[in-house]
Protein backbone atom coordinates (compact mmCIF):
# COMPACT_ATOMS: atom_id res chain seq x y z
CA UNK A 1 0.00 0.00 0.00
CA UNK A 2 1.25 3.30 -1.04
CA UNK A 3 2.70 5.62 2.16
CA UNK A 4 0.87 8.81 0.70
CA UNK A 5 -1.88 9.36 -1.93
CA UNK A 6 -1.50 12.42 -3.98
CA UNK A 7 -5.54 13.65 -4.73
CA UNK A 8 -6.21 15.89 -7.28
CA UNK A 9 -9.03 18.28 -5.40
CA UNK A 10 -11.57 17.46 -7.66
CA UNK A 11 -12.00 13.68 -6.97
CA UNK A 12 -10.95 14.35 -3.79
CA UNK A 13 -13.67 16.98 -3.24
CA UNK A 14 -16.28 14.37 -4.94
CA UNK A 15 -15.47 11.46 -2.08
CA UNK A 16 -15.74 13.90 0.68
CA UNK A 17 -18.79 15.20 -0.44
CA UNK A 18 -20.21 11.62 -0.57
CA UNK A 19 -18.68 11.08 2.90
CA UNK A 20 -20.31 14.45 4.19
CA UNK A 21 -23.56 13.38 2.90
CA UNK A 22 -23.28 10.47 5.78
CA UNK A 23 -24.33 12.65 8.23
CA UNK A 24 -27.90 13.53 6.61
CA UNK A 25 -26.88 17.49 5.59
CA UNK A 26 -28.49 19.11 3.12
CA UNK A 27 -26.77 19.59 -0.07
CA UNK A 28 -25.78 23.26 0.75
CA UNK A 29 -24.24 22.09 4.04
CA UNK A 30 -22.24 18.89 1.72
CA UNK A 31 -20.92 21.81 -0.39
CA UNK A 32 -19.62 24.47 2.59
CA UNK A 33 -18.23 21.59 4.38
CA UNK A 34 -16.44 19.77 1.93
CA UNK A 35 -14.88 23.28 0.13
CA UNK A 36 -14.10 24.42 3.19
CA UNK A 37 -12.11 21.22 4.09
CA UNK A 38 -9.96 20.60 0.90
CA UNK A 39 -9.60 24.74 0.78
CA UNK A 40 -7.62 24.05 4.31
CA UNK A 41 -5.54 20.86 3.13
CA UNK A 42 -5.04 23.32 -0.39
CA UNK A 43 -3.56 25.80 1.93
CA UNK A 44 -1.08 23.26 3.17
CA UNK A 45 -2.55 23.06 6.65
CA UNK A 46 -3.38 19.27 6.25
CA UNK A 47 -4.25 19.45 9.83
CA UNK A 48 -7.67 21.40 9.43
CA UNK A 49 -8.11 19.30 6.07
CA UNK A 50 -10.47 16.25 5.21
CA UNK A 51 -8.43 14.47 8.42
CA UNK A 52 -10.84 16.53 10.68
CA UNK A 53 -13.43 14.62 8.89
CA UNK A 54 -12.63 11.05 11.53
CA UNK A 55 -13.33 13.26 14.63
CA UNK A 56 -16.43 15.15 13.30
CA UNK A 57 -17.85 11.25 12.64
CA UNK A 58 -17.38 10.82 15.97
CA UNK A 59 -18.93 13.74 17.25
CA UNK A 60 -22.15 13.15 15.15
CA UNK A 61 -22.49 9.51 16.48
CA UNK A 62 -22.52 11.42 20.18
CA UNK A 63 -24.71 14.10 19.29
CA UNK A 64 -22.03 16.48 19.87
CA UNK A 65 -22.52 17.96 16.51
CA UNK A 66 -25.67 18.54 14.67
CA UNK A 67 -26.47 18.56 11.08
CA UNK A 68 -28.42 21.11 9.50
CA UNK A 69 -28.35 23.40 11.97
CA UNK A 70 -28.42 27.40 12.35
CA UNK A 71 -26.90 30.22 13.74
CA UNK A 72 -29.63 32.01 16.02
CA UNK A 73 -29.35 35.60 17.18
CA UNK A 74 -29.28 35.73 21.06
CA UNK A 75 -28.80 39.63 20.91
CA UNK A 76 -29.24 42.14 18.36
CA UNK A 77 -27.23 45.88 19.40
CA UNK A 78 -26.78 47.21 15.76
CA UNK A 79 -22.95 47.20 15.66
CA UNK A 80 -23.06 44.20 18.36
CA UNK A 81 -24.34 40.88 17.79
CA UNK A 82 -24.35 37.71 19.90
CA UNK A 83 -25.23 34.57 18.04
CA UNK A 84 -25.46 30.58 18.73
CA UNK A 85 -24.09 28.00 16.46
CA UNK A 86 -26.22 25.45 17.81
CA UNK A 87 -23.54 23.28 17.56
CA UNK A 88 -23.77 22.61 13.80
CA UNK A 89 -21.31 22.04 11.44
CA UNK A 90 -18.60 25.52 11.76
CA UNK A 91 -18.40 25.75 8.37
CA UNK A 92 -22.28 26.19 7.88
CA UNK A 93 -22.35 28.36 11.05
CA UNK A 94 -19.15 30.39 10.69
CA UNK A 95 -19.66 31.37 7.60
CA UNK A 96 -23.80 32.70 8.25
CA UNK A 97 -22.14 34.54 11.26
CA UNK A 98 -19.58 35.78 9.27
CA UNK A 99 -22.21 36.96 6.62
CA UNK A 100 -24.79 38.71 9.25
CA UNK A 101 -21.42 40.66 10.97
CA UNK A 102 -20.29 41.38 7.17
CA UNK A 103 -23.82 43.29 6.33
CA UNK A 104 -23.57 45.32 9.59
CA UNK A 105 -20.33 46.52 8.87
CA UNK A 106 -21.13 47.86 5.51
CA UNK A 107 -24.64 49.30 6.78
CA UNK A 108 -22.34 51.09 10.14
CA UNK A 109 -18.82 50.91 9.59
CA UNK A 110 -18.03 48.10 12.15
CA UNK A 111 -19.14 45.15 13.93
CA UNK A 112 -17.89 42.93 17.03
CA UNK A 113 -19.81 39.64 16.83
CA UNK A 114 -19.55 36.97 19.64
CA UNK A 115 -20.65 33.21 18.50
CA UNK A 116 -20.64 30.75 21.01
CA UNK A 117 -21.57 26.77 20.92
CA UNK A 118 -20.27 26.94 16.99
CA UNK A 119 -18.62 23.15 16.46
CA UNK A 120 -15.01 23.36 14.64
CA UNK A 121 -15.02 26.19 13.43
CA UNK A 122 -11.65 25.00 11.13
CA UNK A 123 -9.09 27.65 9.52
CA UNK A 124 -10.27 30.50 11.35
CA UNK A 125 -8.15 32.53 8.11
CA UNK A 126 -11.18 31.20 5.85
CA UNK A 127 -13.68 33.57 7.94
CA UNK A 128 -10.93 36.43 7.85
CA UNK A 129 -10.84 36.35 4.17
CA UNK A 130 -14.71 36.32 3.57
CA UNK A 131 -14.19 39.86 5.21
CA UNK A 132 -11.17 41.11 3.74
CA UNK A 133 -12.53 40.14 0.06
CA UNK A 134 -15.29 43.42 0.87
CA UNK A 135 -12.37 45.38 2.02
CA UNK A 136 -12.70 45.29 5.45
CA UNK A 137 -10.05 44.66 8.59
CA UNK A 138 -11.53 41.40 10.15
CA UNK A 139 -9.51 40.30 13.70
CA UNK A 140 -10.30 36.98 15.73
CA UNK A 141 -9.91 35.17 18.86
CA UNK A 142 -10.77 32.06 19.36
CA UNK A 143 -11.14 29.18 21.91
CA UNK A 144 -11.36 25.75 22.04
CA UNK A 145 -13.75 23.53 24.35
CA UNK A 146 -11.95 19.74 23.51
CA UNK A 147 -9.85 17.79 25.75
CA UNK A 148 -7.03 20.02 27.08
CA UNK A 149 -4.09 20.23 25.32
CA UNK A 150 -1.69 22.80 25.89
CA UNK A 151 0.01 23.83 28.77
CA UNK A 152 0.15 27.14 30.27
CA UNK A 153 4.16 28.61 30.57
CA UNK A 154 6.02 27.21 33.55
CA UNK A 155 2.90 24.40 33.87
CA UNK A 156 3.44 21.23 33.43
CA UNK A 157 0.00 19.61 32.08
CA UNK A 158 -2.86 20.25 29.52
CA UNK A 159 -5.07 23.61 30.60
CA UNK A 160 -6.62 25.12 27.16
CA UNK A 161 -6.52 24.52 23.75
CA UNK A 162 -4.77 25.73 20.77
CA UNK A 163 -6.88 28.53 20.74
CA UNK A 164 -6.18 30.40 17.10
CA UNK A 165 -5.29 33.93 16.65
CA UNK A 166 -6.50 35.67 13.13
CA UNK A 167 -5.80 39.21 11.52
CA UNK A 168 -6.99 39.79 7.89
CA UNK A 169 -6.10 43.43 6.34
CA UNK A 170 -6.98 44.23 2.94
CA UNK A 171 -3.94 45.60 0.86
CA UNK A 172 -5.38 48.01 -1.89
CA UNK A 173 -4.67 46.55 -5.26
CA UNK A 174 -2.36 43.59 -3.72
CA UNK A 175 -2.45 40.17 -1.92
CA UNK A 176 -4.24 40.89 1.85
CA UNK A 177 -2.30 40.28 5.07
CA UNK A 178 -3.34 37.24 6.60
CA UNK A 179 -2.24 36.06 9.71
CA UNK A 180 -4.00 33.00 11.17
CA UNK A 181 -2.45 30.69 13.89
CA UNK A 182 -2.59 28.69 16.96
CA UNK A 183 -1.68 30.02 20.02
CA UNK A 184 0.09 26.51 20.86
CA UNK A 185 3.95 26.18 19.06
CA UNK A 186 2.00 23.58 16.61
CA UNK A 187 -1.59 23.15 15.43
CA UNK A 188 -2.88 19.96 17.46
CA UNK A 189 -3.67 18.82 14.00
CA UNK A 190 -0.02 19.19 12.51
CA UNK A 191 0.97 16.52 15.46
CA UNK A 192 -1.76 14.15 14.46
CA UNK A 193 -0.47 14.40 11.04
CA UNK A 194 3.10 13.82 12.13
CA UNK A 195 1.79 10.73 14.29
CA UNK A 196 -0.04 9.28 11.66
CA UNK A 197 3.16 9.50 9.30
CA UNK A 198 5.15 8.02 12.10
CA UNK A 199 7.37 11.33 12.46
CA UNK A 200 9.50 12.84 15.43
CA UNK A 201 9.30 16.63 15.86
CA UNK A 202 11.94 18.82 16.96
CA UNK A 203 12.12 18.80 21.05
CA UNK A 204 10.54 22.37 22.07
CA UNK A 205 7.19 21.27 20.87
CA UNK A 206 5.73 18.59 23.00
CA UNK A 207 6.36 17.68 26.39
CA UNK A 208 5.41 14.19 27.96
CA UNK A 209 3.43 13.21 30.83
CA UNK A 210 5.46 14.16 33.03
CA UNK A 211 5.69 17.05 32.10
CA UNK A 212 9.17 16.71 30.13
CA UNK A 213 10.46 17.42 26.98
CA UNK A 214 9.30 14.73 24.12
CA UNK A 215 9.62 14.50 20.21
CA UNK A 216 6.76 12.22 20.19
CA UNK A 217 3.85 13.14 19.02
CA UNK A 218 1.75 10.90 20.34
CA UNK A 219 2.01 12.39 23.54
CA UNK A 220 -0.26 15.37 21.53
CA UNK A 221 -2.68 12.62 20.11
CA UNK A 222 -3.39 9.52 22.17
CA UNK A 223 -3.35 8.52 26.13
CA UNK A 224 -1.06 8.87 28.33
CA UNK A 225 -1.09 12.67 27.03
CA UNK A 226 1.07 15.20 27.93
CA UNK A 227 0.61 18.93 26.28
CA UNK A 228 1.84 21.26 23.71
CA UNK A 229 3.56 24.51 24.67
CA UNK A 230 2.07 28.06 23.82
CA UNK A 231 4.14 29.43 20.91
CA UNK A 232 6.72 32.10 21.99
CA UNK A 233 6.76 31.34 25.47
CA UNK A 234 5.15 33.40 28.01
CA UNK A 235 3.77 35.96 25.38
CA UNK A 236 2.00 33.02 22.96
CA UNK A 237 0.90 31.16 26.89
CA UNK A 238 -0.43 35.09 27.07
CA UNK A 239 -2.41 35.50 23.87
CA UNK A 240 -3.53 32.04 24.45
CA UNK A 241 -5.29 33.16 27.87
CA UNK A 242 -6.70 36.30 26.03
CA UNK A 243 -8.41 34.13 23.28
CA UNK A 244 -9.59 32.21 26.28
CA UNK A 245 -11.36 34.97 27.90
CA UNK A 246 -12.43 36.88 25.19
CA UNK A 247 -13.41 34.05 22.15
CA UNK A 248 -14.63 31.82 24.86
CA UNK A 249 -15.61 33.57 28.73
CA UNK A 250 -16.79 36.60 26.90
CA UNK A 251 -18.48 35.56 23.05
CA UNK A 252 -19.25 32.15 24.22
CA UNK A 253 -19.85 32.14 28.03
CA UNK A 254 -17.88 28.79 28.04
CA UNK A 255 -14.05 28.56 28.82
CA UNK A 256 -11.91 25.63 29.50
CA UNK A 257 -12.50 24.51 33.29
CA UNK A 258 -11.22 21.14 34.26
CA UNK A 259 -9.82 17.95 32.94
CA UNK A 260 -11.27 15.92 29.67
CA UNK A 261 -14.50 15.15 29.17
CA UNK A 262 -13.68 12.02 26.74
CA UNK A 263 -16.84 13.91 24.43
CA UNK A 264 -15.55 13.79 21.24
CA UNK A 265 -16.84 17.49 19.86
CA UNK A 266 -14.83 20.37 19.40
CA UNK A 267 -16.45 23.61 19.89
CA UNK A 268 -15.46 26.80 19.42
CA UNK A 269 -16.00 30.15 21.04
CA UNK A 270 -15.11 33.17 18.66
CA UNK A 271 -14.89 37.36 19.01
CA UNK A 272 -14.36 38.75 16.08
CA UNK A 273 -14.23 42.23 15.33
CA UNK A 274 -14.70 43.66 11.86
CA UNK A 275 -14.00 47.10 10.60
CA UNK A 276 -14.54 49.07 7.27
CA UNK A 277 -11.26 51.13 7.43
CA UNK A 278 -13.06 53.90 5.45
CA UNK A 279 -14.65 54.87 8.64
CA UNK A 280 -12.31 55.03 10.64
CA UNK A 281 -8.91 56.64 8.73
CA UNK A 282 -8.10 58.33 5.65
CA UNK A 283 -8.14 55.68 3.01
CA UNK A 284 -5.88 56.84 0.46
CA UNK A 285 -3.29 57.23 3.61
CA UNK A 286 -4.07 53.85 5.07
CA UNK A 287 -2.92 52.51 1.73
CA UNK A 288 -0.36 54.72 1.11
CA UNK A 289 1.11 53.29 4.46
CA UNK A 290 0.52 50.21 4.13
CA UNK A 291 2.01 49.37 1.06
CA UNK A 292 5.15 51.36 1.67
CA UNK A 293 5.91 49.14 4.90
CA UNK A 294 4.81 45.85 3.43
CA UNK A 295 7.58 46.92 0.69
CA UNK A 296 9.87 48.02 3.40
CA UNK A 297 9.77 45.25 5.53
CA UNK A 298 9.70 42.89 1.92
CA UNK A 299 13.08 44.52 0.98
CA UNK A 300 15.11 43.17 3.88
CA UNK A 301 17.79 40.99 2.33
CA UNK A 302 17.34 36.90 3.14
CA UNK A 303 19.02 35.80 5.84
CA UNK A 304 21.36 32.31 5.71
CA UNK A 305 18.77 29.26 5.26
CA UNK A 306 15.68 31.67 3.78
CA UNK A 307 14.70 32.47 0.12
CA UNK A 308 13.09 35.74 0.75
CA UNK A 309 10.88 37.81 3.61
CA UNK A 310 7.24 36.80 3.09
CA UNK A 311 4.16 38.16 4.46
CA UNK A 312 1.18 36.32 6.53
CA UNK A 313 -0.78 34.74 3.85
CA UNK A 314 2.09 34.24 1.02
CA UNK A 315 2.38 30.73 2.00
CA UNK A 316 -0.91 29.43 1.67
CA UNK A 317 -1.27 31.33 -1.12
CA UNK A 318 1.96 29.57 -2.67
CA UNK A 319 0.66 26.06 -1.35
CA UNK A 320 -2.84 26.38 -2.98
CA UNK A 321 -0.80 26.98 -6.38
CA UNK A 322 1.26 23.83 -5.88
CA UNK A 323 -1.39 21.59 -4.92
CA UNK A 324 -3.84 22.61 -7.67
CA UNK A 325 -1.05 21.22 -9.62
CA UNK A 326 0.17 18.40 -8.08
CA UNK A 327 -2.65 17.02 -6.29
CA UNK A 328 -3.04 16.67 -2.37
CA UNK A 329 -1.04 14.94 -0.07
CA UNK A 330 -2.81 12.35 1.91
CA UNK A 331 -1.09 9.21 4.45
CA UNK A 332 -2.38 6.29 3.98
CA UNK A 333 -3.40 6.16 7.78
CA UNK A 334 -5.46 9.37 7.54
CA UNK A 335 -6.89 8.01 4.47
CA UNK A 336 -7.83 4.92 6.42
CA UNK A 337 -9.08 6.86 9.40
CA UNK A 338 -11.33 8.54 6.62
CA UNK A 339 -12.60 5.42 5.46
CA UNK A 340 -13.19 4.02 8.86
CA UNK A 341 -15.38 7.16 9.24
CA UNK A 342 -17.35 6.27 6.03
CA UNK A 343 -18.24 3.26 7.21
CA UNK A 344 -19.37 5.01 10.96
CA UNK A 345 -21.25 6.76 9.13
CA UNK A 346 -22.80 3.79 6.99
CA UNK A 347 -21.30 4.30 4.23
CA UNK A 348 -19.58 1.92 1.50
CA UNK A 349 -15.56 3.04 2.22
CA UNK A 350 -15.02 1.13 -1.43
CA UNK A 351 -17.01 3.60 -3.00
CA UNK A 352 -15.00 6.52 -1.06
CA UNK A 353 -11.97 5.64 -2.19
CA UNK A 354 -13.59 5.09 -6.15
CA UNK A 355 -14.60 8.17 -6.03
CA UNK A 356 -11.17 9.41 -5.37
CA UNK A 357 -9.28 7.46 -7.77
CA UNK A 358 -7.54 5.90 -4.63
CA UNK A 359 -6.74 2.29 -5.69
CA UNK A 360 -5.99 0.77 -1.67
N1 LIG B 1 -10.74 25.88 14.91
C1 LIG B 1 -9.84 25.60 15.82
O1 LIG B 1 -10.16 25.16 16.91
C2 LIG B 1 -8.39 25.84 15.52
C3 LIG B 1 -7.45 25.66 16.54
C4 LIG B 1 -6.09 25.89 16.24
C5 LIG B 1 -5.70 26.26 14.97
N2 LIG B 1 -6.65 26.41 14.00
C6 LIG B 1 -6.24 26.75 12.63
O2 LIG B 1 -5.12 25.97 12.27
C7 LIG B 1 -4.45 26.59 11.19
C8 LIG B 1 -2.99 26.33 11.32
O3 LIG B 1 -2.44 27.00 12.44
P1 LIG B 1 -0.87 26.91 12.72
O4 LIG B 1 -0.59 27.52 14.01
O5 LIG B 1 -0.44 25.51 12.48
O6 LIG B 1 -0.33 27.80 11.52
P2 LIG B 1 1.21 28.07 11.09
O7 LIG B 1 2.16 27.78 12.20
O8 LIG B 1 1.39 27.39 9.77
O9 LIG B 1 1.21 29.65 10.89
C9 LIG B 1 0.38 30.16 9.92
C10 LIG B 1 0.52 31.66 9.84
O10 LIG B 1 1.88 32.07 9.72
C11 LIG B 1 2.09 32.67 8.42
N3 LIG B 1 3.42 32.28 7.93
C12 LIG B 1 3.88 31.02 7.79
N4 LIG B 1 5.15 31.04 7.31
C13 LIG B 1 5.49 32.34 7.15
C14 LIG B 1 6.66 33.01 6.71
N5 LIG B 1 7.73 32.35 6.30
N6 LIG B 1 6.66 34.35 6.69
C15 LIG B 1 5.56 35.06 7.08
N7 LIG B 1 4.42 34.48 7.53
C16 LIG B 1 4.39 33.13 7.56
C17 LIG B 1 0.99 32.12 7.57
O11 LIG B 1 0.72 32.92 6.44
C18 LIG B 1 -0.16 32.12 8.56
O12 LIG B 1 -0.69 33.39 8.75
C19 LIG B 1 -4.91 28.03 11.21
O13 LIG B 1 -5.71 28.22 10.07
C20 LIG B 1 -5.78 28.16 12.47
O14 LIG B 1 -6.88 29.03 12.34
C21 LIG B 1 -7.96 26.21 14.26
Amino acid sequence: MADTYFIRAEPLAAAIRELVRGFGSEEREVELVTDNLIQANLTGHDSHGIGMLPRYSQAWVEGGLKENAHVKTLMDGGALLRLDGQRGFGQVVGREAMTLAIERAKKLGSCIMALGNAHHLCRIGAWAEMAVAEGFVSIHFVNVISRPIVAPFGGSDARFGTNPFTVGIPVAGREPVLLDFATSVIAQGKARVAHNKGEKLPLGRIIDNQGKDSDDPAYAVVEPLGAILAFGEHKGYGMAVACELLGGALAAGLACGGPATGEKRVLNGMLTIILDPKAIADVATFERETRSFLDWVTASPPRAGFDKVRLAGEPEREWRAKRLAEGIPVDANSWNEILEAAARLKLEPAKINRLAGVKA
